[in-house]
C-alpha cells in the first residue's frame, strides 16, 4: 500500500491566530482547486476555498478568511459563516453545508500537506494582502 507524502505548505509561525491565510492551490479528484490554511485558537485548519453556496472563493482580499471578531470564516460574496476548527457553516447561504477540509500535518516548525488519496499541491500563492 502506497503512503502518503507530505509537501511543505508555509511555516507556523508564518499564522497567527484568527490572522491571513497563506491560498495555494491542490489538484483534488483530477482538477485544480484553490485552498487555504489558517491558525485558529492554537489549531491550525486547511479548507477548499470554496464557498458551499456557489463555489467562489471566500476572501475578499487574498488570505483574508476571518470575519472582524476573528471568530468566524467569512464569505465575502454573501455573508455566510463557517467554524475555522471545522468548517462546519454556521450561518448564512450556505445553509447546513461546510468547507471541505485538507489533511494537513505539523512537521518541527513547518506546515505539510498531506499528500495522497486524490490529494496534491499544485503551487502556493505568493503575497497576501497587507491590509
Ligand atoms: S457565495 Fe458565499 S455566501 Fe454566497
Amino acid at each position: 500500500m502506497k503512503k502518503d507524502s507530505a509537501t511543505r505548505l508555509c511555516a507556523i509561525r508564518e499564522l497567527e491566530n484568527s490572522g491571513l491565510g497563506v491560498r495555494f492551490v491542490v489538484q483534488l479528484d483530477g482538477r485544480s482547486r484553490s485552498a487555504f490554511v489558517i491558525r485558529f485558537d492554537g489549531e491550525i485548519k486547511a479548507f477548499i476555498n470554496e464557498c458551499a453556496h456557489i463555489g467562489v472563493e471566500l476572501d475578499w482580499q487574498p488570505g483574508i478568511f476571518f470575519d472582524s471578531t476573528g471568530q468566524q470564516l467569512i464569505c465575502s460574496t454573501h455573508g455566510a459563516r463557517y467554524n475555522p476548527l471545522t468548517g462546519e457553516c454556521i450561518s448564512g447561504r450556505c445553509a447546513g453545508r461546510g468547507l471541505i477540509a485538507i489533511k494537513i500535518r505539523e512537521v518541527g516548525e513547518e506546515v505539510h500537506l498531506v499528500d495522497g488519496k486524490g490529494v496534491h499541491l499544485e503551487k502556493i500563492i505568493e503575497g497576501q494582502s497587507d491590509v
